[in-house]
């Protein structure tokens, strides 16, 4: 396998279901109404200039469509898009060979971008900047540095970890945007569309349901729809209605609210083994087995958002919510007034 093969990936390479899922478009891209105004404004005003769009960067979590808006700006714009991610360039020289490698015009996207190692978030710096590299050739004493001009580009950067950026590379983005979980009737216009794809005969009160139970994310909102979909055309004719809905989301421990197991797991940790807290994420992540820097970009935005938790200087605290889901009886914590 080359080089090039090896860290960047196309699009084309990927799951056929996620191809066909993700919208191609900026008008088929349901929900994030100001970005999409925005990118809509960038790209033609870039178009009606015959220059490239700025660099942007797309932050926040997982499965909201990071990635899918990045496939649409370069749709838009009609170019090709080159994808790699922060862990996948660990050297300079990486670097150097994919941005050698793209066409005047194209987006190459950096998923996980806050990973970039440090010495090739350097070379980006003046990439990004200027269209140039620098790279170093040779050892020793006869180390030299030789500069190469690169074609206009645009990097697209996403990333669940907007803090972890270091103000250098935030800066260099002309764009930055926010993506924030979806609404309901945002959600419900995914699972419609979702249901249309596979050619599924959906309930209005299964979509509504299924909107409802998706933590206000569209990749959960497809898995659900996959998974729901398999009851119905096991146990049922392969409609799905709200009572297969229902019975298989009840099977997958999906809570009304659409919480999980690891959600319930974590809230019940807060509450029986700290009291309810405050407790500091390192704790609590450790009591029940996972990652902190999976618990802060997975499991909190959502639940801070939907009020089952809070944040206080000194750690996080279950609010009355979070006993009410998992049926514990409330006290009113020290912390809280
Ligand atoms: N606005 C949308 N309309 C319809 N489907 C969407 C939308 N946004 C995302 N999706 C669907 O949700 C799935 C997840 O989207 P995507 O992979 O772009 O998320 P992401 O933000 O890049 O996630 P990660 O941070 O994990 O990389 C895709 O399969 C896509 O089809
Ligand atoms: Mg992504």
């Amino acid at each position: 396998m080359k080089k090039e093969d090896r860290i960047v990936t196309s699009l084309m390479l990927k799951e056929d279901e996620e191809k066909t899922l993700r919208p191609q478009r900026l008008t088929e891209y349901i929900g994030q109404k100001d970005i999409k105004e925005m990118l809509d404004i960038y790209i033609k005003a870039a178009t009606k200039r015959s220059e490239t769009i700025d660099h942007i960067l797309f932050y926040g979590p997982p499965g909201l469509g990071k990635t899918t808006l990045a496939q649409i700006v370069a749709n838009e714009m009609n170019v090709s898009i080159k994808i790699t991610s922060g862990p996948a360039i660990e050297r300079s020289g990486d670097l150097a060979a994919i941005l050698t490698s793209l066409n005047p015009g194209d987006v190459l996207f950096i998923d996980e971008i806050h990973r970039l190692p440090r010495i090739v978030e350097e070379v980006l710096y003046a990439a990004m900047e200027d269209y140039v590299i620098d790279i170093l050739i040779g050892k020793d004493a006869q180390t030299r540095s030789i500069r190469i001009d690169l074609p206009p580009f645009t990097l697209i950067g996403a990333t669940t970890r907007f803090g972890d950026l270091s103000a250098p590379l935030r800066e260099r983005f002309g764009v930055v945007m926010r993506l924030g979980f979806y609404n309901q009737d945002e959600l419900s216009q995914i699972v419609r569309r979702t249901a249309g794809v596979y050619e599924t005969v959906i309930a209005e009160k299964a979509v509504i349901e299924l909107a409802k139970r998706s933590r206000g994310t569209p990749r959960i909102a497809n898995r659900l729809f996959r998974r729901v979909r398999d009851f119905a055309e096991i146990i049922g004719d392969g409609k799905i209605t709200l009572k297969v809905t229902n019975h298989a989301l009840g099977k997958l421990g999906i809570s009304d609210s659409g919480l999980d197991h690891t959600d319930k797991r974590y809230l019940k940790a807060i509450i029986e083994k700290f009291d309810g807290g405050p407790v500091g994420i390192e704790s609590v992540s450790a009591s029940i087995g996972e990652e902190p820097t999976t618990v802060e970009d997975v499991y909190e935005p959502y639940l801070l958002q939907e009020g089952f938790i809070k944040r206080t200087a000194r750690g996080r605290v279950a609010l009355e919510k979070s006993y009410q889901l998992l049926n514990i009886k409330y006290f009113k914590g020290l912390f809280e007034e």
